[in-house]
């Protein structure tokens, strides 16, 4: 695997990759289902390319910037052994020079739960994807469905702005309990590890009431309540939406996804799952 960091070095080893090329965006700390995506992004493209890269403008100002994860090695390793072609690490100013000054800002389906929870998250996001897509120019590039409004508007961005490359959705790795895997379930201690799988467990209940005929509305109730009584506070939403359009729904309809965001102890936590009917 080559490793490359400057803008310069990334634009040489470009030119040197033929045939289709996959892109893995992550900010490191990786775990199992940033290698599912790498995976998935070797049976979908002939060579395979994953950036690193902690991007300061997606925190807000009292978010875990300064101790979000930093395992440059280990993570190199790890996608060299999974058979990744190259690995961009950009300093600061190789995405973001003096002087930028640009911000892509996608409306719609932005707007609400992550983004009323976060203001200009989806912004940061929104920005360094595109920078990463036109610098890499992949033919196709994977995000994990856990975040699953960032894959919904990321997709957007790129129709909007006409990006000649696919997006692929990869489903969410779990552990065998059913917490779904995160960076951020490093900061949970053992005793918050035990109980953080009751947001998964929820998350299944709230979909089988629902697939059982249990109105929304009780059934989302229930779902917070029990989420509270296993230690979560501050859920910021447990919502039952449209699975293209993330409007929320009282009553279930085609492709939907139950999503859901809530902290325990210092730690948020985000998961959803897929129903239809
Ligand atoms: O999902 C992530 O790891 C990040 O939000 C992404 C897509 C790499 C952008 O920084």
């Amino acid at each position: 695997m080559q490793i490359v960091r400057s803008s310069e070095e990334l634009t040489k080893a470009r030119a040197g990759i033929n045939g289709k090329l996959a892109l893995v965006p992550t900010m490191g700390a990786l775990h199992a289902g940033h290698l599912a995506l790498i995976d998935e992004a070797k049976r979908r493209a002939d060579r395979v390319a994953a950036t690193i890269f902690v991007n300061p403008t997606q925190f807000g100002p009292n978010e875990d910037l300064a101790r979000y994860p930093r395992r440059e090695e280990e993570d190199a390793r790890l996608l060299e052994d999974r058979g990744c072609d190259l690995l961009w690490m950009p300093g600061i100013e190789d995405i973001y020079p003096a002087g930028f000054a640009t911000r892509i800002s996608v409306g719609g389906v932005s707007e609400r739960w992550e983004g009323e929870a976060r203001p200009g998250h989806f912004d940061g996001v929104a920005t360094v994807v595109a920078r990463l897509l036109l610098s890499v120019r992949p033919d196709i590039a994977l995000f994990g469905e856990k975040d699953f409004q960032q894959l919904a508007v990321i997709r957007r961005m790129v129709v909007d702005l006409g990006l000649p490359v696919e997006i692929a959705g990869v489903p969410t790795v779990r552990e065998p309990d059913g917490l779904a895997l995160s960076s951020r379930n490093a900061y949970l201690s053992a005793e918050e590890r035990r109980r953080a799988v009751a947001l998964s467990a929820t998350l299944g209940a709230a979909r089988d009431a629902i697939l059982a005929s249990r109105p929304v509305g009780p059934a989302l109730t229930a779902a917070r309540e029990s989420l509270r009584s296993a230690g979560f506070s501050a859920i910021d939403y447990f919502a039952l939406v449209d699975a293209a359009t993330l409007e929320p729904l009282d009553a279930p309809a085609g492709e939907m996804r139950l999503i859901a965001a809530a902290t325990l102890g210092a730690t948020r936590l985000i998961d959803n799952l897929a129903l239809s009917i």
